[in-house]
């Protein structure tokens, strides 16, 4: 039986699989399409929209919605781009990202993502909330300030360390991520090699003691833009 199939992105016909992602097939054509909450080996999201695409003129999250056949997918559109560089913005002025003295600089999914979408000072003004930092793990401290509550330590930390360390709590500005722990961080199974560490997009969970260690020059995003490896890696 043929499990494949087709369907246009960007007046491209693509072959997929019946069940994959837009988000998926597409990046196996070498079409990057921005992401933040969605990441490889996690179980899928849908909640930054930064993935948004349109299909058949309907706005969908590309990361949750599965293909179908002869659907017709507008990814790299005037009109894709200023959805997902408003989301981006709106990332920005909804937390406390000061980007020069944060250790994920360079590293960072988000910083990466505004400069792909060129965005050097949000259109909108920030709103400076209150968030509180943990940092009385031995080895690692969460910022909620870089938080964009993608929730990928949640599930990197069931899915992938087999632990239940972060959940989310709060609704709507309330939102945040919680520990599970009566108090703090130090007090859950929480280890700096644990995978919910390291797939934070951001500098909200960061290891202790390596701040910085990288150079200016050698970080991830120094000389080219997020989504590059996938666009090349089909050329
Ligand atoms: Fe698709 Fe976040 S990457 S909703």
């Amino acid at each position: 039986m043929n499990d494949k199939i087709s369907f246009i992105i960007d007046d491209r016909e693509i072959k997929a699989k019946k069940g994959q992602t837009i988000l998926a097939a597409a990046q196996e054509a070498g079409i990057y399409i921005p992401r933040l909450c969605s990441k490889e080996g996690l179980s899928p999201f849908g909640s930054c929209r930064v993935c948004t695409v349109l299909v058949n003129g309907r706005a969908q999250a590309s990361c949750t919605q599965p293909v179908a056949q002869g659907i017709v997918v507008e990814n790299s559109s005037e009109k894709v781009f200023q959805i997902r560089k408003q989301i981006i913005e709106m990332l920005f002025i909804e937390g406390n990202h000061f980007c020069m003295f944060c250790e994920k600089s360079g590293n960072c999914e988000l910083q990466a993502l505004a400069y792909r979408f060129g965005i050097l000072a949000p259109s909108l003004p920030f709103m400076f909330p209150e968030k509180d930092i943990d940092a009385s793990h031995p080895d690692v401290f969460i910022d909620r300030n870089r938080c964009v509550l993608c929730g990928r330590c949640v599930r990197a930390s069931r899915e992938l360390d087999g632990k239940h360390v972060f959940q989310f709590v709060g609704r709507g500005p309330e939102r945040r991520i919680a520990v599970n722990a009566s108090a703090d961080l130090k007090n859950t199974e929480l280890e700096s090699s644990d995978k919910a560490v390291e797939i934070c997009p951001v500098g909200a969970i960061i290891r202790k003691r390596v701040g910085f260690k990288i150079p200016v020059g050698k970080r991830l995003y120094d000389h080219e833009p997020i989504g590059s490896d996938i666009e090349k890696a089909c050329t």
